[in-house]
């Protein structure tokens, strides 16, 4: 088969490493893909927000399946284009990817059908809002309704700073469209964790669980980044966390939006808190996690080609899909000074140290070949170097000696990716 991925991040690398292991892929393009990306697919510069010039090279390269790693595309409806055209596409249409891209639809949806989340209001009015965080407890968490590149939430310790923050979301629209409605919520404590599936419209199937760490400096301090790094599986969702979530979460979202006429296929993500009271739902995202994927995929065992056709035709039922016994780590190389400003086009070395018949992997997040065809930095991640172990402590080993391997300027990650797991 002729496989098209749409996207162009450590995500994508790794999907299209799992694309490569299949035995079904023939040809595999990516689009717009990167440098890493390059040593597997053939990259096609064409954005992923063009869905039509998308659909006609699927159509003049005889694509038979496309897998789509973004939320944008999949938000904007680029399932939908493709299978008006008869293109045989992975991931939920535009009517059921709101589950990412409203989080007021997505509090209703969980209000209307008892998944356990946080309690919240929708507002539509900066007023109002300011008004009804007079008497709500802090701190309260503000968040914008649409898609803003997972930086649409502020947590705010005072009503002076969640004043300021309405203001900054609805009036000066900080973080664009996203900002014309809001989810005010209240704040939750416990361990995040990540669980990615994969579901037909009425099936799902969960995989490992993993964590992400969102924060840019050691001991989860300063700003809020694409994630840094990622552990898999996490020691903190327990067989117990997981029998709650199979009873109030998974099939429960599955049926809920089938019930509303939004019939699901693709990745649900659910971003969980594991409060006092049990797991909760703190989000929904529509594709793999960046770089959850980068931890999730590599242990896959289950040829991905078939996973994504079983969504796409509705028998998930119909088979099993396994993951090897082990872990995986992910450590974000990324250029000192993200995710504010960085300086970037420096050459990067050692990239040919990695075998992933080793358990070693070296996904491309933003790299880019120069002028004279050598790799480099172009963008704030740079490199997610992931690595597989027997156990969590052996993958961070295994993953932090292979952040050694690579070398460029102004070189900069987290020492402390995994640490979290001593404490469990
Ligand atoms: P989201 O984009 O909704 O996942 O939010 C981004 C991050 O904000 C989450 O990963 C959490 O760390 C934090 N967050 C979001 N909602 C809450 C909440 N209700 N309570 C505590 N932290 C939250
Ligand atoms: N790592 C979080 C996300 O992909 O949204």
């Amino acid at each position: 088969m002729n496989i098209l991925i749409v996207g162009s991040g450590g995500r994508e690398h790794a999907i299209c490493e799992s694309v490569r292991r299949s035995d079904k892929a023939q040809k595999i393009y990516c689009a717009p893909g990167n440098a890493g990306i390059a040593s597997i697919a053939e990259c096609v510069p064409i954005g992923a927000m063009e869905f039509e010039k998308l659909a006609d090279f699927a159509k003049e390269h005889n694509v038979d399946l496309t897998i789509v790693g973004m939320d944008d595309p999949l938000v904007g409806g680029i399932v939908d284009v493709f299978e008006s055209r008869n293109l045989k596409v992975f991931g939920p249409s535009k009517k059921a990817a709101i589950l990412e891209g409203s989080k007021a639809f997505s509090k209703d949806l969980m209000k209307k059908y008892n998944i356990p989340t946080a309690a919240y209001e929708v507002f539509e009015n900066a007023q109002e809002a300011i008004e009804y965080l007079k008497d709500a407890k802090m701190p309260v968490v503000l968040k914008a309704d649409g898609l803003a590149l997972g930086k649409g939430v502020l947590i705010c310790n005072t009503y002076e700073e969640a004043k300021d923050g309405v203001k900054q979301i609805m009036e000066d629209k900080k973080f664009g469209t996203a900002g014309s409605r809001m989810v005010i919520e209240e704040f939750m404590t416990g361990r995040e964790v990540s669980v990615l599936s994969y579901c037909d419209g009425k099936h799902i199937k969960i995989m490992p669980s993993s964590q992400d760490h969102k924060r840019a400096l050691n001991g989860d301090k300063g700003l809020n980044t694409g994630g840094m790094g990622t552990f898999s599986p996490s020691p903190f969702y327990t067989d117990e966390v997981d029998k709650i979530c199979k009873e109030k979460i998974y099939q429960a979202t599955v049926d809920a939006m089938r019930s509303e006429g939004r019939e699901f296929k693709g990745i649900i993500f659910f971003g969980l808190m594991i409060t006092k009271e049990g797991p909760k739902v703190l989000e929904y995202n529509a594709r793999f996690g960046d770089p959850e994927a980068q931890v999730v995929l590599p242990r896959m065992k289950t040829d991905i080609i078939d996973v994504c056709l079983a969504c796409i035709d509705g028998s998930l039922d119909k088979i099993d899909i396994e993951f090897e016994d082990n872990a995986a780590v992910c450590v974000v190389l990324a250029s000192d000074g993200y995710p504010v400003k960085y300086d970037k086009g420096f050459e990067i070395t050692g990239l040919d140290k990695f075998d992933s018949n080793d358990g070693y992997y070296c996904f491309h997040a933003g790299t880019k070949f120069d002028a004279n065809g050598k790799i480099v930095t172009n963008g704030g991640r740079v490199l997610g170097v992931t690595a597989k172990g027997n156990d969590l402590k052996d993958a961070r080993n295994n993953a932090y000696k292979a952040t050694a391997w690579v070398d460029f300027s102004n070189k900069y990650m987290r020492d402390d990716i995994g640490k979290a797991i001593d404490e469990a």
